[in-house]
């Protein structure tokens, strides 16, 4: 069974103010946002609708909108607008450096299962 790891992402002032930028963590793309408030939120990249970029998506200190076509998710839940969502990693600062917990298993209804937790 794969464990959970925590990994480094790197420096906070490798993503500016209210941006994000695309980490592969474990073969899965991680969009790793700095938000206005000073803290970060990570979310699957690949947005549910078409794939779009997530990363590349606007931010406020709640959601993200999807470049490709306007979907928006919530960066501490996941959910998204139709019943979408996309996983939540957790994530924090420590020494001026971004840091991740991620785990190839997810909990949906209560139970244990493997990969993301689209629909
Ligand atoms: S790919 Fe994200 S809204 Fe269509």
């Amino acid at each position: 069974m794969d464990r959970a790891y925590i990994i480094n992402l790197g420096p906070l002032e490798d993503i500016a103010i209210g941006q994000g930028r695309c980490f592969i963590v474990k073969d899965t793309e991680v969009a790793v946002f700095r938000l206005r408030d000073g803290s970060v939120a990570a979310i699957e990249n690949q947005c549910p609708h078409r794939k779009g970029p997530l990363a590349e998506g606007i931010i406020d200190q709640q959601f993200v909108v999807c470049p490709l076509h306007g979907h928006k998710f919530d960066l501490e839940t996941g959910q998204g607008e139709g019943g979408e969502c996309v996983r939540v990693f957790n994530t924090w600062i420590e020494h001026g450096n971004i840091y991740m917990q991620f785990s190839p298993y997810v909990f949906i209804d209560g139970k244990i299962t493997a990969g993301t937790n689209n629909n």
